[in-house]
């Protein structure tokens, strides 16, 4: 299984993936570690990423930008107006969605923004799964972080429609906030001093600046705030306009008439931009740019800070918003890691460092930051991947609230409660308490529409919750709806499920003890929490309202009251799992002294209403997600798109190797392939391969695969006895020269032998020779070989015998 992350960029995605030894970025089928965050549509195929890329210039009204700055977004949004301005393609309403529309295979189709997005997710796919050499399902995925619950929904949707398993949507400078902190050894206890870091990425259309404390093993985002529309390309935009003006003077051009030489002139202007980020000029030229006109200009730094002067003026906003939303000074925080492309301009460096009046820090790849959090992010939710544990505690940015109709039977009912505050923890649960008699509806919208993006609609969704009736004593059905903004940033109500009060006896707690425990918890309480205190319900007469709680482990302390019985029995389970602390360390040593023989009063006991849940409630949701049958059919069509383009790249494979078939066999024919061919069969040959090459460049030029391999076949069956015949004698020869190689060795092996054997022969007459001379008696010289070398053994182990203890004696 895989783990990988991406960062899906406005410009560019970059692509991560967790291996054993780490966390690696990967590269695309040019080698590319980026790839254009591009779709485009042609006659046969579709263009994702870097084909896309290729194509654009001649492809401008098929070839879809700005794709994520898409996704759930209306076409009448004011944002969508500004995305027009970037995107080449026509840009249509598909049933109250933005969309595109394009000419493919030959029509005209509209295709919605979210069908878009898992196109490029399934090319993202393909390349991961190539690099992999696996299939690749799981996958974390950023989002800037003003995404709002129907952008999440659209690209949540747009991974499954590529089939990717999509484990956490994850907030772009969060997940650089993960990648930073996950591979720091030296981060504060849970005592200490948290270290406060201001993630600042600026990309190319966007810019965010996150303020994140980190301890060991965990990161909690204070503050995220943002500039939607700040980034790389309105740096070049200005450049643009400024050419555009300039060439009109100097040349007589008008480039805003001229959607080619447009783009064309943009290109160079991020060229130059780039350029200018580290030299104080940089020049531009353009060959025939329009009506066969060459341009040039010349530009120097400050002329560029001059012209982008309105953008450079916004810089510190986005700074100054998050340090006061997380209620710290700029001297507060200990470093600023610098992400995202734009980051490079000087005068923005400039300008940030001068802010936080420290020196930036740039220990991360700007280009890769995000991507590596993602796949931090993924290999932690992975069931296939071990990573150090590393909470991520991010925050919620636009209020939530819930709204419903009044209770007939509750005249003074309130019909709207915040429950998710902005700063609140994300992910995070509340439960939502209703008193009914019948089934009602419940709608989710975000409370305060100015802090959204454009012009997105509030709503949420819409929950009707099933099963409600009054009890046998006419009274209320006490409800409770489990509300969840999961990890995604996403709302849904996941579960409802009633409740009933029961009497029960328990053991009065010590009150030094309790109070303790009050204390703790609390503090955990207040550390895990959001502001659900201020909900307004909790004033309201009970319980004739709504009352929102929090799940067991972060109980608000102000919720008292008829649930505060029930809260502390869940609280003390939870403590339960927990290391000991100073009171329950008493509590054992009470038990110690039980079993010393001390004898325990008898615990004084008190009756409580607890609830108890007694079933669950039935619920139905209408969201800004795609139905299933939507999502099955946009799959379906999704495939067969994907089986079209592999046929198209398939076919053109086979057409490339035709042509190169047809080349290598005419320079061969006069070559090596010369003289196993008579000059009848080399004439045939030779025309065949006339005779194709013209097929080829003519009607052959669009054929199927099947025709591009039946040509083949007939080229082979003309050229196959030569080569044949060629192959025969390669492999003849190759096999005379394994076997003269082979004799070679033999003869060398033989050779050897032979000077080995008379060398010893040579050793063994001149030991004879020497032998005559030293013993005289022939016979003994003679003697068995083994008889000698007995001997010899006698006499050595009689010496180890006898000479330790001469030498003892010493007087030898
Ligand atoms: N050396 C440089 N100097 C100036 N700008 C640069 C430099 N290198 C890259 N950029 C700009 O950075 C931008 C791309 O940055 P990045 O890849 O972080 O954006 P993105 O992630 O695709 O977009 P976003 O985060 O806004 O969705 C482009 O506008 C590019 O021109
Ligand atoms: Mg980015």
């Amino acid at each position: 299984m895989s783990v990988v992350g991406v960062d899906f960029g406005t410009q560019n995605t970059v692509i991560a993936v967790a291996r054993n030894r780490g966390v690696d970025v990967i590269t695309n089928e040019v080698s590319n570690r980026a790839t254009p965050s591009l779709v485009g549509f042609g006659p046969k195929s579709r263009y994702l990423g870097e084909t896309a890329k290729t194509q654009e210039i001649s492809n401008l009204k098929n070839t879809v930008s700005s794709l994520k700055r898409l996704v759930g977004r209306t076409l009448n949004d004011p944002d969508i107006q500004i995305e027009k301005t970037f995107v080449s393609a026509p840009l249509v309403d598909i049933k109250g969605q933005v969309g595109a529309e394009v000419s493919y295979l030959g029509n005209k189709e509209q295709f919605t923004a979210t069908q878009l997005v898992s196109m490029f997710l399934s090319r993202v796919k393909a390349t991961a799964s190539a690099e992999l050499k696996l299939p690749v399902s799981d996958i974390v995925i950023s989002v800037p972080p003003w995404f709002t619950d129907v952008q999440r929904r659209s690209i949540l949707d747009a991974a499954e429609v590529a089939g990717l398993k999509l484990l956490r949507l994850i907030n772009d400078t969060t997940a650089t906030a993960l990648g930073y902190g996950i591979t720091k050894l030296d981060l504060p206890t849970a005592e200490e001093k948290p270290r406060r870091v201001a993630f600042v990425d600026i990309g190319h259309s966007n810019y965010a600046c996150s303020v994140v404390e980190f301890r060991k093993g965990e990161l909690n985002v204070k503050s995220t705030s943002y500039d939607r529309h700040f980034g790389g390309r309105d740096f070049d935009k200005a450049l643009v306009d400024h050419f555009a003006k300039e060439f009109k003077e100097k040349y007589k051009i008008d480039i805003n008439t001229n959607p080619k030489a447009l783009v064309r002139v943009a290109t160079a202007a991020e060229k130059m931009k780039k350029i200018l980020s580290a030299n104080a000029q940089a020049p531009l030229s353009i060959e025939s740019l329009m009506n066969d006109v060459d341009v040039s200009s010349m530009m120097k730094r400050d002329e560029l800070e001059a012209l982008i002067q309105p953008l450079l003026d916004r810089a510190t906003v986005p700074l100054e918003q998050a340090l006061a939303e997380a209620k710290l000074k700029p001297e507060d925080i200990d470093s600023i890691e610098m992400v995202g492309g734009c980051t490079r301009v000087p005068a923005l460096k400039e300008r940030i460092s001068k802010f936080f009046g420290k020196q930036l820090s740039f220990t991360l790849n700007q280009d890769e930051a995000v991507a590596r959090g993602c796949a931090f992010s993924c290999a932690i939710l992975s069931p296939v991947f071990r990573v150090r544990d590393f909470s991520v505690h991010d925050i919620v940015n636009y209020p939530i609230e819930f709204s419903w109709e009044q209770s007939p039977d509750i005249p003074d009912e309130d019909t709207s409660l915040t429950v998710f505050n902005k700063g609140n923890i994300m992910p995070s649960t509340k439960i939502l308490t209703f008193y009914r008699k019948q089934p009602f509806d419940l709608e989710a919208n975000y409370a305060k529409p100015e802090m959204l993006p454009g012009k997105t609609i509030p709503w949420i969704g819409r929950f009707s919750v099933k099963g409600v009736k009054a009890d046998s004593q006419e009274d209320f059905m006490i409800c409770k709806l489990k509300a969840r903004l999961n990890l995604h940033g996403v709302l849904n109500v996941e579960s409802g499920y009633y409740v009933e009060d029961v009497e029960i006896e328990e053991p009065i707690p010590e009150e030094k003890e309790a109070e303790k425990k009050d204390a703790k918890e609390n503090k955990d309480g207040e550390k895990k929490d959001g502001d659900v205190s201020t909900n307004p319900c909790i004033s309201n007469l009970f319980p004739l309202t709504c009352v929102l709680e929090e799940p067991a482990t972060s109980a608000p302390h102000r919720l008292k009251g008829l649930f505060k019985d029930a809260y502390a029995d869940a609280k003390r389970s939870f403590l339960g799992n927990r290391p000991l602390t100073n009171a329950s360390k008493q509590a054992m040593d009470t038990t110690e002294d039980k079993a010393n023989g001390i004898a325990e009063p008898k615990p004084k006991t008190r009756k409580i209403k607890k609830q108890v849940r007694k079933g669950d409630l039935p619920l139905s949701a209408g969201t800004a997600s795609l139905d299933q049958a939507s999502k099955d059919a946009a799959a379906e069509k999704e495939s067969q798109m994907f089986m079209e383009d592999k046929l198209v790249a398939d076919t053109e494979d086979k057409k490339n190797e035709l042509e190169s078939y047809i080349y290598e066999l005419r320079g061969k024919i006069d070559d090596q392939y010369s003289e196993y061919a008579n000059e009848e069969e080399k004439t045939k040959l030779k025309e065949k391969l006339e005779q194709s090459e013209e097929w080829l460049y003519d009607e052959g030029d669009d054929a199927t695969r099947g025709v591009y391999v039946a040509k083949m076949d007939e080229i082979r069956f003309v050229a196959g006895p030569i080569v044949g015949r060629y192959q025969d004698k390669i492999e003849e020869d190759r096999q005379a020269a394994l076997k003269a190689e082979e004799e070679k060795l033999a003869k060398k092996r033989a050779e050897q032998e032979a000077k080995k054997k008379a060398e010893e022969e040579a050793k063994k007459a001149k030991e004879e020779k020497e032998g005559k001379k030293a013993a005289p008696d022939a016979s003994a010289a003679a003697a068995p070989a083994d008889a000698e070398m007995k001997d010899a053994g006698e006499e050595v182990k009689a010496d180890g015998v006898d000479e330790p203890m001469e030498d003892a004696s010493g007087k030898k």
